[in-house]
């Protein structure tokens, strides 16, 4: 495709978002990506919260955190550039040691990966000995090597269903560990870290799930009362939040699922207008998708690190081989287990 043809189709798309001065500068940058792409022999996976012209025009496989694990553990390309946070690279690298695995940005972190360390864990493992270790996906590589499985929002409850045993331990999102919880009618616990050691009462034991109170900075900040404002504004709102939003925004919303879930959600149903709880580039990228839709978003809650994944920055991951991912061999073979033990029950 020419530059003159990408800036036709993102003009058509994404006018309504993007000015046209605008349009004519991502549309020289994504001719550059693409061109780049096939000659250096690269696969771009893309997150849903990437912005709308680098979602819409970019990525060969566009996704949530499940897809994109899946769809990167079957690349036969030399290159992957992850567009998405550097725990979903990591992800990839795991699963594919001999490539070279390539994250714009060297800020794209995670709020809820930083809030746990593998020290963290062993400490949790001592303490409960022998109960199960669960990692949501969104921690990083060190964290997992010491888990027993991984779960992404996509597939959390069914991952905890398919354990049998009497206690598991959750790590590290709160809310995504009571939304779970709630949904398999399990009862949790959150021990209190004294000096880096987990405390807990022995009345509230036994328990079936032990949580860790790690938040997502983004979905934290969404309320029971933003709903309730917005109801009040447009009573004929559909409200979808994910599932790392707080257990009490997620039962006052009308629908609870990954961020796929929720794309799909808006597809298959006819409502006059849909509110988003969550980064708001997803609420674009579905209107831009779909026109007949009205997207509510609260914009003023930004991941900033989803944000910084640019078109510039995504041309010069391809121009400078730049910022590799690496993971420890004995780190990877330890973190392959639980991450293959996910895909296999999902
Ligand atoms: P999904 O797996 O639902 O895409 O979520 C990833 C994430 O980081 C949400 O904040
Ligand atoms: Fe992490 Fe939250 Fe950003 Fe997702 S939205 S990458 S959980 S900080």
């Amino acid at each position: 495709m020419t530059v003159e043809q990408i800036y036709q189709q993102m003009y058509h798309k994404l006018n309504r978002f993007l000015s046209e001065p605008e349009i004519r500068i991502k549309a020289k940058l994504v001719w550059h990506i693409n061109k780049l792409k096939k000659e250096r022999n690269a696969v771009i996976l893309g997150h849903n919260y990437m912005e709308p012209a680098l979602y819409h025009f970019v990525p060969d496989i566009q996704g949530d955190s499940l897809e994109l694990a899946r769809k990167a553990a079957e690349t036969d390309k030399d290159i992957i550039v992850f567009c998405g946070v550097k725990f979903m690279a990591e992800t990839a690298k795991i699963l594919n040691p001999d490539k070279i695995v390539l994250c714009p940005s060297e800020k794209a972190g995670c709020s809820l990966a930083e809030s746990i360390t593998a020290q963290d864990v062993r400490e949790l493992k001592k303490r409960f000995p022998g109960v199960p270790v669960v990692a949501y996906i969104n921690t990083y590589a060190d964290v997992k090597a010491e888990v027993d499985l991984c779960c992404t929002s996509g597939n959390a409850s069914k991952v905890v269903k398919s354990l049998e045993s009497d206690s598991i331990i959750f790590l590290p999102d709160e809310y995504l560990a009571k939304n779970v919880a709630r949904e398999t009618g399990k009862k949790i616990i959150f021990p209190e870290i004294v000096a880096g050691k987990p405390v807990i009462k022995e009345s509230d034991l036994p328990s079936d799930m032990i949580g860790w109170r790690g938040r997502c900075e983004v979905h934290e900040l969404f309320t029971v009362e933003d709903i309730a404002s917005v109801r009040k504004q447009f009573d004929d709102v559909v409200i979808l939040a994910h599932p790392e939003c707080s257990p009490e925004v997620t039962a006052a919303s009308d629908y609870s699922g990954s961020t796929s879930a929720m794309i799909k959600y808006v597809e298959q149903t006819k409502a006059s207008r849909y509110l988003l709880l969550t980064e708001c580039s997803m609420g674009d990228n579905i209107a831009a998708a779909h026109p007949e839709k009205e997207m509510l978003r609260l914009c003023s809650h930004r991941c900033p690190y989803m944000n910084k994944i640019t078109l510039e920055d995504t041309l010069e991951a391809l121009k400078q081989t730049r910022y590799v991912i690496e993971v420890p061999e004995d780190i990877r073979v330890r973190a392959l287990k639980s991450v293959q033990r996910m895909l296999e029950i999902s």
